[in-house]
């Protein structure tokens, strides 16, 4: 909102700009960002990151996005705080490709589910649409990296996704139901080979 701008029609057409301005980055954002992931792998960079405050963060970023496209989210977290071992940058990348995905399935809008479990040696993330869902002659292919059915995309969304969950030694697994949405099941190890080089920190290393 703009409320130095006194003359109505002024006022729309400078937030129809800025709107189109923020748009903008957010898709140059999504694009570098992937493209950096998908071209020049960085050695993941682990930590224990407590689950919760990863998908909100993430969901606070998209959250222009969501409004704009009318898609309400339900999010289940679990009953006590988790950490888990990841690249919370990667993590977070894979978790917004998937959710955009969402949203451009929904040009109606619609409602995304996110439901945590605990299970013995990992979480489980399911991200439930209710959007077009994916016909089943390309759903094999969604994972090759550049494959597209948007004018507007790259491809690259799924292949990143794919990439990041197999670096964390975690699990993907999709289903999609034509006209009725799409579920995306993620798997990520509590513990795992890659988490034995996360320095653990003393207590007493924090300083002021
Ligand atoms: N939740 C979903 N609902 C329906 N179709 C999906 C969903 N997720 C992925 N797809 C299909 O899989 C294709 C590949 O997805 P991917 O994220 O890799 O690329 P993209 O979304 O087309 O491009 P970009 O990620 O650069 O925007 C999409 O073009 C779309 O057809
Ligand atoms: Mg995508």
């Amino acid at each position: 909102r703009c409320p130095e701008v006194e003359d109505p029609p002024g006022r729309q057409r400078l937030e129809g700009n800025l709107r189109v301005i923020r748009d903008e980055v957010d898709r140059l954002d999504k694009v570098v960002k992937n493209f950096l992931l998908a071209v020049r792998p960085q050695r993941p960079n682990w930590s224990f990151v407590p689950l919760e405050p990863l998908i909100t963060a993430t969901l606070n970023l998209l959250e222009p996005e969501l409004k704009e496209h009318h898609v309400r989210v339900i999010f289940q977290p679990l009953e006590r705080e988790q950490l888990v071992p990841v690249d919370e940058f990667q993590i977070r990348q894979a978790l917004a490709n998937l959710l955009r995905n969402s949203i451009e399935a929904m040009p109606e809008g619609g409602e995304i589910r996110i439901c945590l479990s605990l299970l013995p040696d990992r979480v489980r993330i399911e991200l439930l649409d209710t959007g077009e869902g994916i016909p089943r002659r390309i759903q094999k292919r969604i994972f090759e990296p550049y494959f597209t059915t948007r004018a507007d995309g790259t491809g690259l969304g799924l292949s990143v996704v794919e990439r990041v969950i197999r670096e964390h030694q975690g699990r993907i697994r999709l289903d999609s139901e034509p006209r009725q949405g799409t579920c995306v099941t993620l798997d990520l190890p509590l513990s795992a080979s890659h988490t034995k080089q996360i320095p653990i920190l003393e207590e007493d290393t924090e300083q002021e």
